[in-house]
């Protein structure tokens, strides 16, 4: 079956109050994770996937985002006379990763909220992925096309990606509780955010993938408010499960919450790890430490 997924919500409005005073002036997605800044691994994943269309919420004082993804003719000549080739394909691949279009979220009121302020961008019946950034995630295949395969093969369904965490942190995230298991996914019954430890239905937690149908819309239109009073996105996918039904899955990879320092320098030499051209210094490096 083909994926018919083609667009992307990023929710990016957010302040990055734990990343001070290096976000006073850079937006958090634009901290890098070795040569790229957060927010391009989450394009990159979702250009991967068959994604064309990159949907960025954001608050109006984010510019540098827009400038990352847009052409630079200036780099670009400078490159071509100093016969730097490979950077400037490097630089030219940026703007062939997709479509970008810009909302607006002009208040922080939560995930759910910044995601219906994209609801013009999704047609009737369309089913769209989100992506958190703050999510970075190193896997054979990319996270959101693991989902993808999942909302294939179980006939258009919506699907979460899942992690399980240790019983301890599970009040930092949205939670399943399973209804059934199969092999490589679950249908799920019910979901809370932030559940207390005592109070949380599983350790399967919801970590920043999803594919929705635009069903959800009407029910974050209700702008029912939820955890820390703000409109909840983990809320509103329960009124996904009657109809189209909705699935999660543990897909395979790291995932490390770069919305923390220690989640984002484990991010940066994981990467590091991985990348070719450094990985046995760094290795040499670490073994130093
Ligand atoms: C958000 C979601 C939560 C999810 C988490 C994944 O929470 O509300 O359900 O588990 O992302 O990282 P946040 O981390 O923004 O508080």
């Amino acid at each position: 079956m083909k994926s018919l997924i083609k667009k992307a919500i990023f929710p990016i409005a957010g302040l990055g109050t734990r990343f001070l005073p290096a976000t006073k002036s850079i937006p958090k997605e634009m901290l890098t994770i070795l040569d790229r800044p957060v927010l391009e691994w989450a394009v990159l994943e979702a250009s991967k996937s068959g994604i064309e269309e990159m949907i960025f919420v954001t608050s109006s004082n984010k510019n540098t985002i827009l400038e990352h993804f847009d052409k630079s003719e200036l780099l670009e000549l400078s490159l071509k006379k100093k016969k730097k080739l490979d950077k400037l394909k490097l630089i030219k691949e940026q703007n062939k990763l997709g479509y970008f279009s810009i909302v607006i979220q002009d208040e922080p009121k939560g995930l759910g909220h910044a995601v219906w302020c994209a609801r013009k961008l999704i047609k009737k019946h369309e089913n769209f992925a989100v992506i958190l950034p703050d999510d970075v995630i190193l896997s054979k295949t990319p996270a959101i096309k693991q989902l993808i395969n999942v909302f294939n093969e179980t006939n258009y369904s919506s699907v979460v990606g899942l992690k399980k965490v240790p019983k301890k942190d599970v009040s930092k995230y949205g939670v399943i509780n399973i209804k059934k298991k199969y092999p490589n996914f679950y249908s799920i019954s019910d979901l809370v955010e932030k559940p207390k430890i005592d109070e949380a239905p599983s350790n399967l937690s919801v970590v920043g993938r999803y594919v929705l149908s635009e069903k959800i819309f009407k029910t974050l239109s209700l702008k029912k408010k939820g955890f820390g009073n703000e409109i909840q996105l983990t809320d509103a996918l329960n009124s996904l499960i009657e109809q189209p039904g909705l699935f999660g899955t543990e897909f395979e990879g790291r995932r490390f919450d770069c919305g923390s320092k220690l989640g984002f320098i484990e991010a940066n030499l994981n990467f590091g790890l991985n990348d070719p051209e450094i990985k046995s210094n760094l290795r040499l490096l670490m073994k130093k430490l």
